[in-house]
C-alpha cells in the first residue's frame, strides 16, 4: 500500500484545496492530511484564520478524500509523522517548490501544480477588513500599529477624536483619561480595546461595560499576557490539579525604563507603577484564585505623594484557602517571576514572566518536573488583536479576560486612588 501525506491550513476550504487533495490521493492508496493547529499557524506568521482547527478539520473531512486526518503542532513534526506512519510520498502544492526537498531523505517528495486564481488569503481579503484606529499618547501606539500589520482582516487607519472612518479603536492614553476616551468611543458606536485598567474607578468600569453591552459593542482589556499561548496553558495546567490545590500566587513586575525613578524626574504624563504594572500582575491572581478575596492590603512607597505616583507597590490578598501577593515597581528592581504554589508542586515562570514562551512545573522529586515551551511573537500583542477582531466578528466578548477580572482590576485601582493604602 502506498501511503501519501500532505499538509496545509485549509482555512475556508476552496476548489484549489479539493483539487490538491484529489491529486494527492491519486498518488497512492492511503491519504493522510496534516492540518495545522491554531497555535502552530501562529508561529508561521499566518495569523487570524477565519476558521478554528475544528472547523478546518470538518471541512477536509467533508471532502471524503482523506483516509486519516492528523494535526500538525510543532516544527519538525513532518519527519516524525513520515516515520511513524511509514509514509511513501510527501506532497504539497507548487507554492512550496523546493521548501521540502530535505524530506527526500525519508520519502519521495512531489510538488503538485497549484490551482490558479484561488486562495484562502484572497477569500479572506474579500471580506471587509476591520478598520482600527488609535487614541494614544504613549510609546505603545507605534508597537500596536506595527502588530496590526501581522493580523489578517485588520487594517490600521489614522483617526482623530471623532473616530470617523474606523470600526474600532485602541486606547492607550493615561489611565485617568481612559474613562472619558472609552466612553467617547462607545458613544460613537466603536468597539474598544483599551490598555488596562479600563478605568481607575470601579463604578466607571462597570458603567463602561454596561454601555458596551447596551450598544452591542466589544470592550476589551489590552493585557497582552492574557493572550499568549504559554500563559493560557499555564492557567489550564494550574487549574487541572497537576500541582494540587493552589495555595499562593506571587507575581512581580518591575521596570526601570522611562526614567521615572531618576532624581527630580518630571512625573506628569507618566504612568505610576500601579497602573503601568498592576493589571498584568493582578491577572494571574484573579484568573487562578477568582475575585472573591476576603481581604486586601496595599503598601506603597511614593515618588510623589501629590500625584499619587508610587515607585513601588505591594498588594497582598487573603482568600478563604489561599493567599496572593503582587509587587509592581518603576523605581525598584526585583526578579520578574511568577510562582504558583500548590499542595503537590509549583509552577515557575522565569522573568519576564509576562512575555514568556516557557514555564516549568516542579515537584519535590525533580525527575517529575516538566517544561513547557510555546512560541511567542510580538510580545503577544498580535494575538490580542486577533482575539479582539474575533470577538467583534462573533459579537461576543472574548473569554480571555472576563468582565469580573476587568472589574476586579479597576476595584484595586479604585482603592489605591481613594488612598486605601499604607505608606512605606
Ligand atoms: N493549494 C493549491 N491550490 C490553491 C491553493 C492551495 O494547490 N489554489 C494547496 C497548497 O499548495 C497546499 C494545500 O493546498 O498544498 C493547502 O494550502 P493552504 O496553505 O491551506 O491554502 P492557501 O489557499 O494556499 O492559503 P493561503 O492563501 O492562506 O496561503
Amino acid at each position: 500500500m502506498v501511503k501519501v501525506i500532505t499538509y496545509g491550513t485549509y482555512d475556508l476550504l476552496h476548489y484549489g484545496h479539493i483539487r490538491l487533495l484529489e491529486r494527492a490521493k491519486a498518488l497512492g492508496d492511503y491519504l493522510i492530511v496534516g492540518i495545522t493547529s491554531d497555535d502552530y499557524d501562529k508561529t508561521r506568521g499566518k495569523i487570524n484564520n477565519q476558521q478554528s482547527l475544528m472547523e478546518r478539520i470538518a471541512g477536509v473531512e467533508a471532502t471524503g478524500l482523506a483516509d486519516e486526518i492528523i494535526v500538525e503542532e510543532y516544527e519538525g513534526q513532518k519527519i516524525d509523522d513520515i516515520r511513524r506512519h511509514n509514509v511513501d510520498i510527501f506532497t504539497v502544492g507548487s507554492d512550496w517548490e523546493g521548501k521540502f526537498d530535505y524530506l527526500n531523505e525519508y520519502c519521495k517528495v512531489v510538488y503538485l501544480p497549484r490551482t490558479q486564481g484561488v486562495s484562502s488569503s484572497e477569500i479572506r481579503a474579500e471580506k471587509r477588513k476591520l478598520l482600527i484606529g488609535t487614541i494614544s499618547d504613549t510609546a505603545l501606539n507605534k508597537k500596536f500599529i506595527k502588530e496590526v500589520g501581522y493580523v489578517n482582516g485588520v487594517e490600521y487607519r489614522d483617526c482623530d477624536e471623532t473616530l470617523e472612518g474606523v470600526d474600532a479603536v485602541y486606547i492607550a492614553t493615561l489611565p485617568e483619561k481612559h474613562y472619558e476616551d472609552v466612553k467617547n468611543a462607545l458613544l460613537r458606536g466603536k468597539h474598544v480595546i483599551c490598555e488596562s485598567p479600563i478605568a481607575i474607578r470601579r463604578e466607571q468600569c462597570e458603567e463602561l461595560m454596561a454601555l458596551a453591552e447596551e450598544k452591542n459593542l466589544i470592550l476589551a482589556d489590552a493585557i497582552k499576557t492574557a493572550y499568549s499561548t504559554a500563559y493560557s496553558r499555564l492557567l489550564v495546567v494550574a487549574k487541572s490539579g497537576r500541582i494540587g490545590e493552589i495555595v499562593s500566587v506571587d507575581a512581580t513586575c518591575t521596570s526601570l525604563q522611562d526614567g521615572a525613578w531618576e532624581e527630580g524626574a518630571d512625573l506628569t504624563n507618566k504612568q505610576n507603577s500601579i497602573c503601568a504594572w498592576g493589571p498584568t500582575a493582578l491577572l494571574p491572581v484573579f484568573q487562578l484564585l477568582g475575585t472573591g478575596y476576603k481581604k486586601k492590603t496595599i503598601q506603597s512607597r511614593f515618588l510623589d505623594r501629590e500625584l499619587l505616583f508610587d515607585g513601588f507597590t505591594k498588594i497582598d490578598f487573603v482568600y478563604p484557602s489561599a493567599v496572593a501577593s503582587v509587587k509592581v515597581a518603576k523605581a525598584a528592581k526585583a526578579e520578574g517571576e511568577l510562582i504558583v504554589t500548590g499542595t503537590k508542586g509549583y509552577i515557575y515562570v522565569p522573568a519576564p514572566w509576562w512575555k514568556t514562551d516557557y514555564f516549568e512545573v516542579r515537584f519535590e522529586n525533580p525527575s517529575e518536573n516538566k517544561r513547557y515551551f510555546y512560541q511567542l511573537d510580538g510580545d503577544g500583542i498580535r494575538y490580542e488583536i486577533v482575539a479582539f477582531a474575533k470577538s467583534i466578528e462573533r459579537k461576543r466578548r472574548d473569554f480571555y479576560i472576563s468582565r469580573e477580572t476587568s472589574t476586579a482590576i479597576a476595584s484595586v485601582m479604585d482603592d489605591f486612588y481613594r488612598r486605601c493604602f499604607e505608606e512605606i
